[in-house]
């Protein structure tokens, strides 16, 4: 249960917000490079936090990210030319630099007006496909975080963007909510295990998932955020054992789920719209432009499912999307024939529940158990670091050099959980790959 305050303080990101506050703190997943484009391709309008900005391409191949308003008066710099070195708004012709300089004022005569004015403009990095920017304070810029999927290069990354009408601590609670995974994407869990039984071999993992809707849930926290880990019994060869699958949340909204080649961040648009950052990696080998509709669609987040229900860039706001008037796009039909949800298998399931639980969720009345541990950790940890911020400190992970990291390990009788990180040699594998090999020593 939390109370109104606490979850308005917790979900609350609009421009004056505590929370708002906080998030800028971090270094944010902003878009895709590839939606930038090319230097001197037309600039983009990018939605974070409740406020507008603008960002292009210069010639020189910099990216500017600056507040969407012209500082004259307020037109928008979307509707402005990416040219020589800059962008031009197209109502009187300021042309800014991507530091916000202003490097032309053409209605003005004196140069003093020019060298006066500076439009808003913030830092940015290239890293994992994606621009990433500080939005804070100069003087509170943190050091760029340490993901492990920044390590790759870019030809081995996938990057999604997808388009969920629902808070952002919605979409986060879904993702590191362990105990759902076997109920609502049970249809594609089993076909996943069904599939390694074609192979010849059972995959025990994930048939356990699909099995074993309780698992023990322990939780720790970590520089970044948090660890969590669901321990599961499972047998093989007439012997049990205890398998910790562990996943953790680095502040303020990125996720690490078990596959180990997935990071996932609900980057908040807005209160009632956050649009989900997915990366998809190959440790190994390129994954070529041909594979990449196959790579998102056993990730459940096609271009194809998800243009048809107006969740990507391309098509939020012009096909209808999933909502309490459609029944968020269920197929009642298919649920008589072997579909579990009516719904396309992953985030098409998670997104309609998250948005059928309203824009912001009431938080106050809720029934919560000890599988809804993860989810209870996540709040606090929100609510911690914004607090600090709002006691003049600095929010929580912002220093992390830990690296957070999804893995799977088996527990040794006696020991804890967290001796699995010690075990492990090789960081670079999928959890499907451990999986195959969980058993091979013992
Ligand atoms: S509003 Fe942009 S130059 Fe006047
Ligand atoms: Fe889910």
């Amino acid at each position: 249960m939390l109370s109104h305050e606490d979850n308005m303080l917790m979900c609350d990101v609009g421009p004056g917000t505590p929370m708002n506050a906080m998030m800028k703190r971090y270094w944010l997943p902003a878009l895709p490079t590839a939606v930038v484009g090319a230097p001197d391709h037309d600039p983009v309008r990018v939605t974070l936090l409740g406020e507008d900005y603008v960002v292009f391409r210069d010639s020189n191949g910099k990216i500017g990210f600056l507040n969407e308003r012209c500082c004259h008066r307020g037109a928008s710099l979307c509707l402005g030319r990416v040219e020589e070195g800059g962008i031009r708004c197209i109502y009187h012709g300021w042309k800014f630099d991507t530091r916000g300089v202003v490097t032309e004022m053409p209605n003005a005569t004196d140069e003093k007006h020019r060298t006066r004015y500076r439009q808003p403009a913030y830092p940015v990095r290239e890293a994992a496909n994606v621009v990433w920017v500080y939005l804070g304070p100069a003087e509170h810029e943190p050091p760029f975080p340490n993901y492990p999927v920044f390590d790759l290069p870019s030809d081995r990354v996938v990057v999604q963007e997808v388009y969920i009408d629902a808070n952002y601590a919605q979409v986060m609670e879904g993702l590191v909510d362990s105990s759902h995974v076997g109920v609502l994407h049970q249809d594609a869990i089993r076909s996943r295990v069904a599939a390694t039984i074609e192979e010849g071999r059972e995959d025990i993992i994930n048939k356990q998932m699909a099995d074993e809707l309780a698992p023990k849930l322990e939780v720790e926290d970590t520089d970044f955020g948090y660890n969590v880990a669901a321990l599961r019994t499972v047998q093989f060869k007439g012997n049990s054992f205890e398998i910790a699958r562990i996943t953790a949340f680095a502040l303020p909204f990125i996720n690490f789920p078990g596959s180990n080649t997935t990071m996932i961040a609900g980057v908040p648009e807005r209160n009632g719209l956050t649009r989900m950052i997915e990366w998809n990696w190959d440790w190994k080998r390129p994954i070529p432009p041909e594979n990449r509709e196959k790579v998102l669609y056993s990730h459940g987040i096609s271009d194809e499912i998800l243009d048809a229900r107006g969740m990507t860039r391309k098509t939020y706001g012009k096909v209808e999307r999933p909502n309490a008037n459609n029944r968020y796009l269920q197929d009642r039909a298919s649920m008589h024939h072997g579909s579990f949800t009516g719904l396309p298998l992953f985030h098409p399931e998670d997104a309609a529940v998250s948005v059928s639980q309203g824009e912001i969720c009431d938080r106050r009345t809720q029934c919560l158990l000890p599988a809804d541990l993860a989810v209870v950790r996540m709040r606090r940890v929100l609510l911690d670091s914004v607090r600090l911020v709002m006691r003049g400190e600095a929010p929580l992970g912002v220093e992390s050099r830990q690296v957070p990291r999804a893995l799977q390990g088996i527990v040794n009788p006696g020991a804890s959980w967290q001796q699995v990180f010690d075990h492990t040699i090789n960081w670079t594998r999928s959890i499907n790959e451990i999986s195959k090999h969980l058993f091979d020593e013992v």
